[in-house]
């Protein structure tokens, strides 16, 4: 089958199943002259980087009610924007997302380069998110690559080379099913179909609208693709964080440096977190005891394990590091992961059950 005869057959099965987002116009509305505000495309593109589609549902509907548009996001402080970012993970995103906005608002008069090379300029925006962006908003015929993609490619034209040495060759059998038509609804059919019927294991294939052509299905190899090339094990980091509360309820904070991970959110002060065993370097002069339980969270590179110290301090204690935040003033919400998980622990340890 000739490949524009695939990107047929996709086109029409997107047409009957294409999923339902909050971002996204569905295509019967598309070809009634309908396309998406192309703000909502390029923050569910960001947001959908590295995270499910589950995940981003109701941070989308967050941001864009308390957002409309780009430039109100443009004009929103650092603080509030990393807030509602919490527990998304990967928050060069969120940094990266706000100086975009204030590019799009200050340079652009508040409208979104079309073409995905004005696009790539973006800070936070890279090669997948400007071809997402410039085919889904604005039907450029730009080819969108992501995990989804890559494993379709795999299949349909059996690639045996393993990931990731085989993604140029991925990216090219992608450009060339991108047809010149309805480049937006083909870009989401294929991660459509990623997501829903060629998934990473037991694809449904009797469901696939391309089972005919897949060379992984003729070969009956479709599960054992895409290969992938072993992964060095994570190494394990340690570090010591700090939880103090003060008698009037509030907890002391630190704004993690704009750069490094976990940049620019709040989290608890603490040691830096090595491969060597940490160094107590307690934030404000007081009694620590350890609760004897440690956290654990995974990061793209190294596992994590922070011990935790506690405190209750006197209305006059003076941190060296970090701020109080007032009982009425602290969200959980607005600490990232690993931190909420500090306090959960430590919350559950001092009153279990
Ligand atoms: N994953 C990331 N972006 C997507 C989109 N626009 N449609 C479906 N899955 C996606």
């Amino acid at each position: 089958m000739r490949d524009e005869a695939k990107g047929a057959a996709l086109l029409a099965w997107y047409d009957r199943h294409a999923r339902q987002m909050p971002w996204r116009v569905g295509p019967d509305a598309r070809r009634a002259g309908c396309r998406p505000d192309p703000y909502h495309v390029w923050l569910s593109e960001v947001m959908l980087q590295q995270t499910t589609v589950a995940a981003v549902h109701d941070y989308f509907h967050r941001f864009v009610d308390r957002w409309p548009d780009v430039r109100a996001l443009a004009a929103a402080e650092d603080g509030q924007v990393m807030g509602e970012w919490a527990g998304l993970g990967y928050y060069a995103r969120a940094r990266n997302l706000l100086k975009c906005a204030r590019i799009v608002a200050a340079d652009h008069d508040g409208r979104f380069p079309e073409t995905r090379d004005g696009l790539l300029r973006l800070p936070g925006i890279g090669p997948y998110t400007a071809a997402a962006i410039a085919a889904i908003a604005f039907d450029e015929p730009a080819t969108v690559v992501d995990g989804n993609v890559e494993r379709v490619m795999t299949r349909l034209y059996a690639v045996q080379t393993p990931l990731p040495a085989a993604k140029p060759e991925l990216a090219a059998l992608a450009e060339r099913l991108t047809p010149r038509n309805r480049p937006g609804c083909h870009a989401q059919a294929v991660m459509d179909l990623g997501a829903t019927i060629c998934t990473p294991k037991s694809p449904a294939c009797g469901l696939c609208p391309l089972n005919t052509p897949c060379a992984a299905r003729a070969a009956g190899i479709q599960a054992d693709l895409p290969r992938k090339t072993p992964k060095r094990p994570k190494p394990v980091r340690r570090g010591i964080a700090y939880i103090a509360r003060r008698s009037d309820g509030a907890w002391l904070l630190e704004r993690r440096p704009e750069t490094g991970l976990l940049g620019a959110m709040l989290g608890w002060p603490g040691t830096d977190w090595t491969t060597a065993a940490p160094a107590e370097t307690p934030p404000v002069a007081a009694d620590w005891y350890d609760p004897g339980v440690v956290v654990r969270h995974t990061f793209t590179h190294f596992h994590l394990q922070l011990a935790l110290r506690v405190t209750e301090v006197g209305p006059d204690a003076v941190p060296e590091r970090g701020q109080f935040v007032p009982a009425a003033q602290f969200r959980r919400d607005e600490l990232p992961s690993v931190m909420r998980k500090a306090l959960d622990l430590v919350q559950s340890a001092l009153n279990p059950g």
